[in-house]
């Protein structure tokens, strides 16, 4: 029997035959908080950050971590020890932040809807940069700022229209896309912002997507954001720190992104041809840095053999694990106890919510049972932050690996936290029984 392959995970290995994650047995954590649950491997999102301190080292940067990709507090609170700051995109994150130990002064907010209230709360925390998506958001953030005697520093998010060659819907740097000003309108709004008495610009950002997996769409972001750079500072503007957003890619499927040690490595010696090499900068990984420190670990209910497809029931499904429905993503599925022999069927792999939709993987070769435990692979980022509570199944238990230690970070929630927030309509005056 071949071992399956697992990856981009060194902290996940077969021990014998049972799935490890690092030190600890991922079928006694199944047995301790139940399933569906994620477990994320602490060394493992320290080594990815590790990647990216290597790749800048020597220079003056700040790492924030998009914390859209997992905003469990207990993995907040791994990064904001580790010196990481945070970009955030509501004043939910924010206060997240705050509450897991993260430095406000760190903390930059992207978005393109920050409401009024959003933007008092990041000036009243003192948050280090927003990250201004449009002329109207400008002009608003200024009132705000004014209207509470500060100043709020910005970067506009610029738009460099570079396709960065992933999923449609992740794409976030093309003309077509509601993110970022637009190319030809960036020198206007530097020269509004920096006539505004509520404005201090400090930067430039843009972001072009996410799961890339090639370096040549950030080597084109980066020679148009020097362009831009050059051309507003022409204009008399200074931009202390220049932000190239997120996006790096992971292997879900023997995808091969580049490294982040050597990508920065590559970018740097651009910067430093160009003249820019003592410039600030930010970084915004968030899949990158969680992606492949987690897995979902699922208990199969039911095997359903059908004369056309033969379907694996599982108990995680589409409100657990979106990324398939939504993306048509791949996710690794590997069994916990491996297997003594080659798998004789495939399996489409889906969940029990009530829609076709709600598959997590199709035409998958398994050798299984009801009662066994799978691991859907590459599960940190992006699939408890977009957890819900569809066909109201409440959301998975999170655990943290540490060595052979393993903690709870979020307790599995019930069915009375999913009801906490509603009340009964009051019965209509005409239908009250008489
Ligand atoms: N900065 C900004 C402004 C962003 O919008 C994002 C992601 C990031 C940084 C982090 O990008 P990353 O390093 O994680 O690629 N739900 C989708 C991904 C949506 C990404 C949204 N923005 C998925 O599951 O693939």
């Amino acid at each position: 029997m071949t071992t399956p392959h697992l990856p981009g995970q060194p902290q996940l290995a077969y021990q014998g035959d049972e799935l490890f994650m690092e030190q600890v047995r991922l079928s006694d954590l199944a047995k301790e908080y139940g399933t569906p649950l994620f477990v994320y491997s602490k060394a493992c999102m320290l080594s990815a950050l590790n990647a990216y301190q290597q790749g800048f080292s020597g220079r003056e940067v700040q790492i924030c971590y998009a914390m859209k990709a997992n905003p469990a507090l207990g993995v907040i609170a791994v990064f904001a020890q580790a010196g990481c700051g945070f970009d955030v995109v509501s004043g939910g994150e924010l206060a997240r932040v705050l509450a897991a130990g993260g430095r406000a002064d760190k903390v930059i907010f992207s978005g393109v809807g920050k409401t009024r209230c959003e933007m008092r709360q990041a000036l009243a925390a003192r948050i280090a940069c927003f990250n201004v998506e449009s002329e109207e958001e400008l002009e608003v953030l200024n009132e705000v700022a004014l209207s509470m005697g500060v100043r709020a520093p910005i970067s506009l998010r610029v738009n460099p229209n570079v396709d960065p060659k992933t999923h449609p819907y992740i794409s976030t740097g093309l003309k077509s896309s509601k993110f970022g000003v637009a190319h030809e309108r960036v020198l206007p709004v530097y020269q509004r912002a920096a006539a505004l008495p509520g404005i201090e610009v400090v930067g430039i950002d843009c972001h072009i997507g996410s799961q890339i997996t090639q370096e040549g769409p950030y080597l084109d972001m980066v020679d148009r954001m020097l362009d831009m750079v050059e051309a507003i500072e022409k204009c008399g503007v200074h931009i202390h720190h220049i932000d190239f957003g997120g996006g790096l890619g992971i292997d879900y499927n023997g995808e091969t992104p580049p490294d982040a040690t050597q990508l920065w490595k590559k970018l740097l010696h651009k910067l430093d041809a160009r003249g820019f090499g003592a410039r600030r900068l930010l970084v915004e990984p968030g899949r990158s840095l969680v992606g492949n420190a987690g897995v979902c670990v699922s208990e199969v209910l039911y095997l359903k053999p059908g004369e056309h497809k033969s379907f694996c029931i599982i108990d995680a499904a589409m409100n657990d694990l979106p990324r398939p429905a939504m993306y048509q993503a791949y996710h690794q599925i590997v069994p916990l106890r491996c297997p003594n022999r080659d798998a004789d069927a495939t399996w489409e792999v889906v969940g029990p919510v009530c829609e076709s939709g709600d598959w997590i993987g199709h035409d998958r070769a398994l050798d299984v049972n009801p009662g066994d435990l799978l691991a859907v692979l590459s599960a940190g980022a992006y699939c408890m932050s977009m957890a819900s509570n569809y066909n109201s199944r409440g959301r998975a238990a999170e655990v943290l690996v540490d060595h052979h230690q393993s903690h709870l970070i979020r307790r599995r929630e019930s069915i009375a936290d999913q009801m906490r927030q509603e009340m009964p309509a009051p019965e209509s005056a005409g239908s009250a029984a008489t």
